[in-house]
């Protein structure tokens, strides 16, 4: 829809402006044919009967829109009007006027213009030549003729006539003489004298003057100029000298003031004749030739002769000639202006007509541009619902890819998740076997299926790693660390590989103090892949080295691993971190394509880059990189303290050290242990490893786990976590608080690996953590590490007490007594630290009366219960003051003494010596 819009707002803005042009140019530029230019060269046109001339032609041009009159003054100068000729030339004018100055000079070059093509017509004065187009004048001969006609009619005999001529080189300055000469012949009139007037007033006014100063005596009846201005003038000359009876005849006529008509009505003039310019049938016979109409060549005007018998007839009617002229001129520019409204109106009505064109126009391109874009949206909308029905189905077809793939790899961890318990029947007794050393002649297959199972393990545990990826469980949890011993650690294991194979293997780096955050557990996995990787495509004698560096301008720690294995193609470059990716060539098919794509989502896990440069058949690089502090970590990603040692123990599982392990067993005896497992065969594994040197009972479900725990309060529980698809955890916390249970000391075995479920288990106050698959030589040493330090503690507690009663208690003790003596000490335990806790507390705690209490401690223990409160109280702050772990007091306040003085005086009363003094003993 936007477009559309564009579109239309485009075009209206695109009229708008087209309009303005438009309007301009029909405002600057009238609508007009080609004009024809006529140049006009004038001989001179400062007088009255040239701007008569001027002004008749354009009047006449008013007639003729198309033609245009532009005219050159050449000042009565010959050489300047042939100038002007050549200039009218040059410009290419269409049809030349010419009004020659005097007529020889100019002859030749208006032959030239007449011969080169160009219409020439001459008016007024002649040239002596016929080559031109057409002669527009008045008949000066006949002039002559007549003045003389009129002279010989009007006047006596016997008159002497001076003559002011024209321009001698002028045809009407010699016709006008010729004629008057003409009609004069044979009569007593005589040409007296002959001034040079050259048709101007001045010229003719100053050689009068200089006449008559140079002649006072000279004696004339009639002074003939052959122009009206020339006789004005020697009419004031004549009133300068006082001549009175000279009759002045002069030739022109022409009406305004200062003009011959005037003059003559004035009685300045007797007589003038009547010379027609001639303009406006210039203009005429322009036309003519340039419209190609007949037109006669020779056109001669008529003259008539104006004295003081019709010189007022003549006035009036050159007058109204006059308004009229003033009229039609008025009218003239009435009809020019209309025309340009006219002009400026049509251009306007184009201007609208285009307009409304192109609007209509528009609007029916933005119809058919809003139907085309239906059209098209619909076609769209139909592509659309296609497309979306590709897309559901492909959604589909993903989805189902999707669930294929879930489906499978829970299928794959369900079945990895059954494997570890199988495994762990294998890799046990595989172990025992090792350790105990009886079977030398099956060391070699042992070891051989240790290996694979090991395999089988690490190939289990990586789809089960998958999984928590996916499912987003595998955050990265990292401390700092000291990442060389790290990663020789790891090294370690494939050092007999390496040997076996002699293959050079080695680890590069300069900085062996490098500190890292990462998380142990999650690279002990990547590098442990990426050693495996190298080993596997390493022939023997080959290299792998291992480098570690910082690259200090990325703040970045970079782990390389090199080999010169077979190496990769860059198909294989591509997808060597793809899921279940399995090479081209025939050694990289065997694997499983889970090894890499793992380490590289651990790598990421932990906001790393793993990549990787390899050559066919030259080497292979794999590099890790990961960022240095630990500002890139989320407060969640931080691995606790007490957690690292764990999260750390637990990798050695994979360790090849593990056969070496010596078991340092120190020899506790006749110690009854709870198995609460409900897998038959692990179940039975452990009774098997743990009846050798233990009471053994067992438990299979929750409820006669918690059961037997509680009524034969056992000296140690292992627990599996995952009891008849019943919480483990559940169950240890319920032992943990429940006072008869809570001191006996668990030991969690499970198939869960994840440091969350570690954690947990941690959190529940359990003892140790041993996972599937296990040793039983580790677990025999765990339990056996749980009960020396349980020993130790109870020997603490109760080493306050004669030896006698200890040997006696001992000894003493019933079955159901010694129940009731490890509750008793767990709820003074729990309770230690609390100055106020008695008697009411622990029958509360033990559901017992304050009688049935004071009479089983007294029995059982041969103490009051308040005595043997103080002495636990004391014997656990002989322990702690042993430790050195803690000030006086804070020991005070940890087993229950108010202040610091009131501990020291009833630890003295006790031993004899201040807590101070004993600690400095020891
Ligand atoms: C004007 C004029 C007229 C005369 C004509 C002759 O310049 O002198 O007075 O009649 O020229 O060419």
């Amino acid at each position: 829809m936007y477009n559309i819009i564009d579109k239309i707002s485009t075009i209206f803005k695109f009229v708008q402006v087209f309009s303005f042009i438009t309007i301009l140019a029909s405002a600057c530029q009238p609508v007009e044919e080609k004009k024809l230019i006529i140049g006009f060269s004038q001989c001179v046109s400062n007088d009255a009967w040239r701007q008569a001339m001027h002004e008749e032609m354009y009047r006449e041009l008013s007639f003729y829109p198309n033609l245009e009159l532009v005219i050159k003054d050449a000042k009565g100068e010959s050489e300047t009007q042939i100038e002007d000729i050549r200039d009218f030339q040059k410009m290419g004018v269409d049809l030349l006027i010419v009004s020659p100055n005097e007529s020889e000079p100019i002859t030749g070059i208006v032959e030239e213009v007449f011969r080169s093509g160009t219409p020439v017509i001459v008016i007024d004065r002649k040239i002596v030549s016929s080559q031109y187009s057409a002669y527009i004048g008045g008949d000066n001969y006949e002039i002559g003729q007549t003045v003389g006609q009129y002279i010989k009619t009007t006047y006596p005999e016997h008159i002497d006539i001076l003559e002011i001529w024209g321009l001698r080189g002028s045809s009407p300055a010699i016709d006008r003489h010729q004629g008057l000469k003409r009609a004069l012949e044979g009569t007593s009139f005589a040409f007296k004298y002959q001034l040079e007037g050259e048709w101007e007033r001045d010229v003719a006014k100053q050689k009068f003057r200089e006449f008559l100063s140079v002649n006072p005596d000279a004696s004339f009846d009639l002074i003939f100029c052959h122009n009206d201005v020339m006789a004005i003038s020697a009419g004031e000359v004549c009133q300068e000298f006082g001549i009175e009876h000279a009759i002045i005849i002069g030739i022109d006529a022409l009406p305004g003031p200062r003009a011959g008509l005037q003059a003559v009505n004035d009685g300045i003039l007797d007589a003038t004749f009547f010379y027609p310019t001639g303009g406006d049938k210039a203009i005429e016979i322009a036309w003519r030739i340039l419209s190609n109409e007949s037109f006669d060549k020779e056109n001669l005007l008529q003259t008539a002769a104006v004295d003081v018998s019709n010189v007022r007839i003549m006035k009036q009617q050159t007058d109204r000639i006059i308004n009229q002229q003033a009229n039609i001129s008025r009218q003239n520019e009435m009809i020019a202006s209309q025309i340009k409204v006219y002009q400026s109106q049509r251009g306007l009505l184009i201007v609208f007509g285009i307009t409304l064109c192109i609007a209509i126009g528009s609007l029916i391109y933005v119809f058919k541009s809003l139907k085309d874009k239906q059209i098209i949206n619909s076609e769209l909308a139909a592509k659309n619902e296609e497309v979306l029905d590709q897309q559901q189905q492909i959604i589909a077809y993903a989805q189902k890819a999707e669930l294929a793939t879930q489906q499978k790899l829970e299928f794959f961890t369900n079945v990895s998740h059954e494997f570890r318990t199988p495994l762990t029947l294998i890799q046990g007794p595989v172990e025992d076997m090792l350790n105990s050393k009886n079977f030398p002649q099956f060391k070699n297959d042992l070891l051989l299926i240790r290996k694979n199972t090991y395999r089988l393990l690490r190939l289990v545990n990586q789809l089960m790693d998958f999984r928590k990826i996916d499912h987003g469980h595998m955050g990265a949890k990292v401390s700092e660390m000291a990442l060389v011993p790290f990663i020789e650690e790891i090294m370690s294991v494939f050092e007999k590989t390496a040997n076996n194979n002699q293959i050079r293997f080695k680890l590069l780096c300069e900085d062996l103090g490098i500190k890292l955050w990462f998380d142990p557990v999650m690279m002990d996995k990547v590098l442990f892949n990426l050693l495996s990787n190298s080993f596997k495509f390493t022939p023997s004698k080959g290299f792998i080295y291992i480098r570690v560096f910082q690259d200090i301008l990325k703040y970045e720690v970079v782990i390389q691993v090199e080999d010169n294995g077979e190496g990769m193609d860059q198909e294989e470059i591509l997808h060597v971190f793809d899921r279940f990716y399995q090479g081209n060539s025939g050694f990289r098919k065997v694997g499983t394509g889970l090894g890499l794509a793992l380490a590289k989502e651990l790598i990421e896990a932990q906001h790393g880059q793993i990549n990787v440069r390899s050559r066919l058949g030259e080497s292979t690089v794999f590099e890790v990189r990961l960022k240095m502090g630990n500002a890139h970590f989320g407060e969640e990603e931080f691995l606790s303290t007490d957690y690292r040692e764990l999260v750390l123990d637990h990798h050695n599982y994979m360790s090849d050290a593990l056969a070496k392990l010596e078991i340092e067993q120190t020899p506790v005896v006749g110690k009854m242990i709870l198995i609460i497992e409900d897998d038959t065969d692990i179940r039975e594994y452990l009774r098997r490893g743990l009846s050798v040197k233990y009471q053994v009972v067992e438990a299979q479900d929750v409820e006669t786990a918690f059961s037997k725990a509680s009524d034969l309060v056992p000296d140690l529980i292992t627990c599996d976590l995952m009891i008849r698809n019943e919480n483990g955890l559940d169950l240890i916390s319920k032992l943990k608080n429940d006072p008869r249970t809570a001191s006996i000391p668990i030991i969690v075995i499970s198939a869960k690996s994840s440091q969350e479920d570690l954690l947990l288990g941690i959190k529940s106050g359990v003892e140790d953590y041993i996972t599937k698959p296990f040793s039983m030589a580790v677990l025999m040493e765990k339990i056996n590490t749980v009960m020396v330090n349980r020993l130790k503690i109870e020997q603490h507690f109760l080493h306050a007490l004669p030896a006698n009663e200890q040997v006696t208690n001992e000894h003493k003790a019933e079955k159901s007594d010694k129940k009731f003596v490890n509750t008793f000490n767990a709820v003074i335990e729990k309770h230690l630290s609390n100055p106020d806790f008695g008697v009411n507390d622990i029958c509360k705690d033990m559901g017992l009366s304050r009688g049935q209490l004071y009479r089983k401690v007294k029995s059982a223990l041969g103490y009051s219960v308040n005595d043997y409160i103080n002495k636990i109280r004391l014997k656990k702050s002989k322990y702690l003051l042993g430790n050195r772990q803690f000030s006086i007091a804070e020991i005070a306040f940890q087993t229950g003494f108010k202040t610091a003085a009131y501990f020291s005086t009833v630890f003295k009363n006790t031993y004899g010596i201040t807590p101070s003094e004993f600690r400095d003993k020891l």
